[in-house]
């Protein structure tokens, strides 16, 4: 596994790759890694020959610079880890190398960029469309692969692609949960021992609140969602909602033939986790 932190040799080596007839799989992420993460990589050894992983703790998608100071920076685990997966080469920039000077560009995803994440992270989808689009431009990858626990993001990235018309099929990868359910993030690793007991109780509700869509509405559901979460003295919900897959809007009725998925966000102490749930 080559490790690369310069942008020519990232491209240099994937030209050749291509030139011997090798398809490109790659997998961005912040690092941090756990098997949600090998999870996406084996999805790329699955569907491509070539399988690139960056490593990039990307600030411009930071809205709050003491989450950018706390996110957890582990290069050398993660590359050990990677080590025993199908990951050929990593790319593990500076700052000064993904942006050498400031990224002034303004993208616009519209509704999908203003409800849920957009309303409590101003500019975080801008940050993330800035960093993906330089990357898939160092790769140009044939498919680049994304966890289906940042639903929003994914429905953005694909979105991104449209809009540039880039030749990249961007394939959705199922969220990766502990044994008690908890969604796999780099973030957990933050959360106290009592915080971390207490924490799957997100997902619990969640599938509860799948059983409760026959016997209540859509309205009721949500309400109940953050009521129960909140009831644990370590969560405090700050949106639940239940909108379609595609454009994000807001489902009314369980009688839409939209497909549904619930999203939240809560905050477990000064560590804020997000998680979905598709209600069929
Ligand atoms: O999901 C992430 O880890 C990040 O938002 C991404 C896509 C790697 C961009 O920095």
């Amino acid at each position: 596994m080559l490790v690369v932190k310069e942008i020519k040799e990232l491209q240099e080596r994937i030209e050749r790759e291509k030139e011997e007839g090798r398809t490109v799989g790659f997998v961005p992420t912040m690092g941090a890694l756990h098997p949600g993460h090998l999870s996406l990589v084996e999805k790329a050894e699955q569907q491509a020959d070539f399988v690139v992983v960056s490593i990039f703790v990307n600030p411009t998608q930071f809205n709050d610079k003491k989450d950018l100071t706390n996110y957890p920076r582990t290069l050398d685990l993660d590359l050990e880890l990677l080590t025993g997966t199908a990951c050929q080469l990593v790319f593990a920039p500076e700052v000064a190398t993904m942006y050498p000077q400031e990224d002034t560009r303004q993208f616009n995803f519209g509704k999908l960029e203003q409800v849920m994440e957009g309303q409590f992270r101003p500019g975080h989808f801008n940050g993330v469309a800035q960093v993906v689009s330089k990357l898939f431009d160092m790769t140009k990858p044939h498919k680049a692969f994304f966890g289906q626990k940042d639903f929003q993001q994914l429905v953005i990235i694909k979105n991104l692609a449209k809009q540039l018309n880039l030749p990249i099929e961007i394939v959705a990868c199922p969220t990766m949960r502990e044994e008690d359910g908890l969604a796999m993030s780099s973030r957990n690793q933050r959360l106290t021992d009592e915080q971390r007991k207490n924490a799957p109780h997100i997902y619990q509700t969640l599938t509860e609140a799948r059983n409760k869509a026959h016997e209540m509405s859509v309205k009721e559901v949500k309400a109940w969602v953050v009521e129960t979460i909140d009831q644990n003295e370590f969560l405090q919900t700050e949106y639940f909602e239940i909108t379609d897959d595609e454009y994000l809007n807001t489902v009314e009725s369980w009688n839409s033939p939209l497909n549904k998925v619930g999203c939240i966000a809560v905050h477990c102490g000064e560590v804020r986790l997000i998680d979905n749930i598709v209600f069929e």
